[in-house]
């Protein structure tokens, strides 16, 4: 596209580049001498899981500067834009996907890098690196989900990716490179089920169970090319009662002990009550509490409340009905299992699951994970107290033997949630 030459021209060039999702306005320019102001105003008119290059228009965005040079740099601002949202709406497609991914708090600590329609480069944000490993090991599964979403819309426009993997703790290198090129990718199939897949919490998910067939099916959709994870089914190829019951004590940990009390809390946004979503952190209404329990969860937020409450047995009853009560009202519960607890093998763990969720997605599944159990059995996990771990250890060893287990989750039917986790815009994930 050719770069535009006056204010109108630019004007013009953005709304025709657009999509008909957003509405572009730019302002009067404004003052005069030393100083030009103009002022770019989008509005958007999609939610934050439409697909579209909308989403790389920043809202409300000002660009201010000189009036001479000023003036020619606004338009090659404008250019920069417009000409990335015309090359890149395969990418925009892309990286959406890659954002609509689940994470362990609905935030993703990284940031996409789009070195050409061809590169992208995903980096750690500060949080990443400064993140303790047991949120550094969520943040693996997490990327995991994203590569896999990436993967899958990738393979849905004819572009297959190859992963150049480093998850170093070197802030000075992207995390990981992806290069697309022409050709078939797979499970391009899953592709419409990315923006329909959420957190279900309900407390009970109703059957009928999977048959063999069906996780058989299951089964060789998500190994397929990641040789080094595996699904177990309790019931089938692990013991179920075992599963719930370390599912059980890791969730009475989470209300028992004060770090994880606060992590735990730290992420939900009380502040937008229990009616409306957030684009990061996770909003209440999708925590499946119910309307009498609300205002008895929110004081356990309170750590003097609820160390007292532990004092009665509170986590020990919180860990029934966090964890034990809705596995056991599910009809299926299965564990993502890697082969050790190394940075590639979770992440490979998270692709494993994104997609397990997705299939099950497409066959009208809810879905919802739990983390606790295996993470407070990861070897180097230091936010767990020791005995605690070990047990953990143990536990899971009797149960999966030398695999190791990365997170638990449960599927079955259920009414879809009222409120849903949303999303921030791409452009805030993007690094110019
Ligand atoms: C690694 C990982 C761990 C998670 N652990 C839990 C969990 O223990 N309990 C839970 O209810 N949800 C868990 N989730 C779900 C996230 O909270 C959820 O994906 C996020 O809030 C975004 O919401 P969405 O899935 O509806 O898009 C986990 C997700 C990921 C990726």
């Amino acid at each position: 596209m050719a770069r535009c030459h006056g204010a109108a021209n630019a004007w013009r060039q953005m709304t025709s580049s657009g999509t008909g999702l957003v509405q572009v306005s730019y302002g009067n320019l404004l003052g005069s001498g030393s100083r030009t102001r103009v002022c770019v105003r989008a509005k958007r008119a999609m939610s934050a899981f439409d697909m579209g290059t909308a989403g790389l228009v920043r809202l409300g965005h000002t660009f201010e500067m000189g009036p001479a040079s000023g003036l020619v740099q606004w338009q090659a601002t404008l250019a920069f834009k417009e000409i990335r949202l015309s090359l890149h709406e395969h990418m925009t497609r892309i990286l959406t996907a890659g954002l609509a991914a689940p994470s362990a708090d609905n935030r993703h600590t990284i940031r996409f890098q789009v070195i050409s329609d061809r590169e992208v480069s995903l980096w750690g944000t500060s949080d990443y690196h400064t993140a303790s490993y047991q949120r550094r090991a969520l943040a693996h599964v997490s990327l995991g989900a994203v590569v896999e979403n990436i993967s899958i819309q990738a393979a849905a426009i004819q572009r297959s990716v190859h992963i150049r993997l480093n998850l170093e703790s070197d802030p000075s290198r992207p995390l990981l490179g992806l290069l697309f090129s022409e050709g078939a990718g797979s499970h391009a199939d899953l592709a419409a089920w990315i923006p329909e897949r959420h957190t279900n919490r309900a407390l009970a998910f109703r059957g009928p169970e999977l048959s063999a067939m069906e996780r058989a099916e299951i089964s060789a959709v998500v190994t397929a090319d990641l040789p080094g994870c595996r699904l177990a089914w309790c019931g089938v190829d692990i013991d179920r009662s075992q599963v719930l019951r370390l599912v059980r004590v890791a969730e009475a940990e989470r209300f028992r002990v004060r770090n994880q009390h606060a992590e735990l809390f730290s992420s939900v946004r009380f502040d937008v009550g229990w009616k409306r979503t957030c684009a990061e952190g996770l909003p209440p209404g999708a925590l499946g509490v119910e309307p009498f329990l609300r205002l008895p969860f929110r004081a356990l937020s309170n750590w003097p409340v609820m160390r007292t409450l532990n004092l009665l047995g509170g986590h020990s009853l919180m860990g029934v009905r966090a964890g034990q009560l809705p596995c056991a009202l599910a009809p299926d519960v299965a564990v993502v299992l890697a082969p050790d607890d190394s940075p590639a093998s979770l992440l490979e763990a998270g692709r494993m699951f994104q997609r397990a969720w997705l299939k099950l997605t497409s066959m009208g599944r809810a879905f919802q994970p739990f983390a606790a159990s295996a993470l407070f059995g990861l070897r180097a996990n230091d936010a767990v107290e020791p005995e605690f771990r070990a047990r953990a250890r143990d536990g899971w060893r009797r149960v999966t033997g030398e695999a190791t287990p990365v997170i638990v989750f449960r599927t079955g039917f259920a009414k879809p949630p009222m409120v849903r986790a949303s999303r921030p815009p791409l452009i805030d994930h993007i690094l110019e």
